[in-house]
């Protein structure tokens, strides 16, 4: 196993341990929303998101534990967006994660509650004083940070792009822009939060702007990637149905540019992302560096 799949792991436990002690007791009252949210949080994703929070923390040689509330508050999001973007009314899907998705399992009046839930979880954790050593001040932005990638002005704008464009062909520039809300934004946030909360150089302007800009290729290249597995790799291997965008006639870059130039792309904002880590020493960034070449070799 390579080193990245082995830090993948430890991180995806590491945040996914935490997770179930944060909900009610699976089996206390009301029993539907407990028994799907246990459902939800035991099958873990790849657990990117967490990761680039502290590949971004190990930047900056800050401890774990102080990156704890902010990768789990981020995943969180994540999941909440997950269970809604499965709806019937979203993208309707059977299957997430190789199981049935939590409507389809449970209901929809419980997938919605569900998200719903884990979205306002996010929050609970992000604001808790007794969680974090940072000052008030910090904590403040990271709880503004979070709520404006998840937002209206963030994923969820980029869903309501996706969601209303369907059997719509959009221009390149149109669909990057849907792109960068509907995933890149939470990307960015991964990033953006952990390194606020590092200490040295990380809160330089000149320093945060670079790393944004990396979460901004990365962002981008993670969907096109997501699009290209969608045209090419199988339901079995992906734990979601495959081809789904073509069945749902949404546009994706594989639709609007083919296979090959899709890629392309997807190759040419890693190549970007690489170029602004360069100024950081490369036993730091070595987690971040394996993880950006990840994002477009990946097969699920
Ligand atoms: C899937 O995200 C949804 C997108 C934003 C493309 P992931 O590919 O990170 O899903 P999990 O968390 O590994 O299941
Ligand atoms: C979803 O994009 C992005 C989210 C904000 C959840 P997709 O609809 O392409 O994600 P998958 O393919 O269902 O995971
Ligand atoms: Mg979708
Ligand atoms: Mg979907
Ligand atoms: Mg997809």
């Amino acid at each position: 196993m390579s080193s990245l799949a082995k830090t993948l792991i430890y991180f995806q436990q590491r945040v996914y341990q935490k997770i179930p002690l944060l909900l009610p007791p699976e089996t206390s009252s009301p029993i539907q929303l407990n028994r799907a949210l246990h459902y939800v949080c035991q099958q873990p994703g790849k657990a990117i998101r967490p990761f680039l929070v502290y590949a971004t923390g190990q930047l900056f040689e800050t401890p774990h534990d102080t990156l704890d509330p902010i990768a789990i508050a981020i995943e969180l999001i994540h999941l909440y967006s997950l269970i809604h973007d499965d709806l019937p009314s979203m993208d309707n899907d059977d299957l997430r994660r190789g199981r049935a998705t939590c409507h389809k399992a449970y209901s929809e009046s419980t997938a919605i509650l569900v998200g719903d839930g884990l979205q306002t979880l996010a929050f609970q954790v992000l604001s808790d004083k007794e969680a974090f050593v940072l000052s008030a001040e910090i904590q403040l932005n990271l709880i503004q940070i979070l709520a404006k990638a998840a937002g209206i002005s963030g994923m969820v704008k980029g869903q309501a792009i996706d969601t209303e464009n369907i059997y719509q062909s959009l221009t390149e520039q149109e669909l990057e822009t849907m792109h960068i809300h509907k995933t890149g934004a939470l990307i960015e946030a991964c990033v953006h939060s952990a390194a606020l909360v590092g200490l040295g150089d990380c809160r330089d302007p000149h320093t945060l702007g670079n790393l944004i800009n990396y979460a901004r290729h990365i962002g981008l290249a993670f969907q096109i990637q997501d699009d290209v597995l969608d045209a090419t790799a199988t339901t079995e291997t992906l734990g979601k149905t495959a081809n789904k965008d073509s069945l749902n006639n949404k546009p994706n870059f594989v639709n609007l540019l083919g296979l090959g130039p899709a890629q392309q792309k997807a190759k040419q904002c890693i190549e970007r992302a690489l170029a602004c880590l360069e100024k950081f020493a490369p036993t730091r960034a070595e987690p971040l560096i394996a993880l950006t070449h990840y994002i477009i070799k990946r097969e699920l």
